[in-house]
């Protein structure tokens, strides 16, 4: 499916958004609070957009994704990729000093292994964030929201995306996802600590952080 939606997936996010997405990255970025020379692994990094936000930070910033069309697609940002299976990650235990993966869990088939995987190749006191779609906490918000998901963004999607279908699936994939405290407590169950969250933007996104016991 990512492959399929690769060569217009970054002109997407930014219609669907209504260019939020950038403050997203920016925030997110921020929360990693990331030193010149750190190695950070950005999961489900796809076309690099969300890990070239990460490099301005002065750390060695790895995109790593399964999509090699997704990877294709960004090969033009000057940031090193490799392809790796988030459920499976081709690396030692204990390599990277902060891990983080946005907009991406969602789309693991198996999150729960993911985050553990990641927990794995976290240094001990690493740290790790988790940029994900949430629950946004206004009712009446939510509302409005779900029905903008539902009914708008897959029609929007049709006009700019190469694969309007993906669009179908994203709505639907962000309301089966866990709200906020029910994340927070898949992550404490994968081994990771002190997990808290902050929501953007009401809620329609969520940035959990966590902590791997040194
Ligand atoms: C919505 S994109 C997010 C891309 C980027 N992080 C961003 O912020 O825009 C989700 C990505 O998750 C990747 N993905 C899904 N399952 C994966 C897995 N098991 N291993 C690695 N990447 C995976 C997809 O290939 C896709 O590129």
């Amino acid at each position: 499916m990512f492959d399929g939606v690769a060569k217009r997936y970054d002109i997407t996010n930014t219609v669907l958004t209504g260019g939020v997405d950038y403050y997203w990255r920016r925030v997110t970025r921020k929360a990693l609070a990331l030193r010149p020379g750190e190695r950070v692994l950005d999961l489900a990094a796809g076309t690099g957009v969300s890990t070239v936000e990460l490099a301005k930070s002065g750390a060695w910033c790895l995109a790593a994704d399964f999509s090699q069309g997704m990877l294709a697609a960004g090969r033009w940002r000057n940031v090193p990729m490799v392809a790796a299976d988030a459920m499976a990650l081709p690396f030692a235990d204990d390599s990277f000093d902060a891990v983080t993966i946005s907009y991406g869990l969602r789309n693991v088939s198996d999150p729960d292994l993911a985050l553990r995987e990641m927990l794995r190749v976290t240094k001990p006191g690493g740290r790790l964030v988790v940029a994900e779609f949430s629950t946004p906490t206004f009712a009446p918000f939510r509302t409005v929201y779900m029905e903008y998901l539902m009914k708008a963004l897959p029609r929007v999607a049709t006009g700019v995306s190469s694969n309007p279908d993906a669009y179908v699936y994203l709505a639907e994939s962000i309301r089966a996802w866990p709200n906020q405290p029910q994340l927070a407590m898949r992550i404490a169950d994968a081994g990771w600590s002190a997990v808290r969250w902050r929501n953007l933007t009401g809620g329609i996104v969520a940035l959990h952080r966590a902590y791997k016991l040194g």
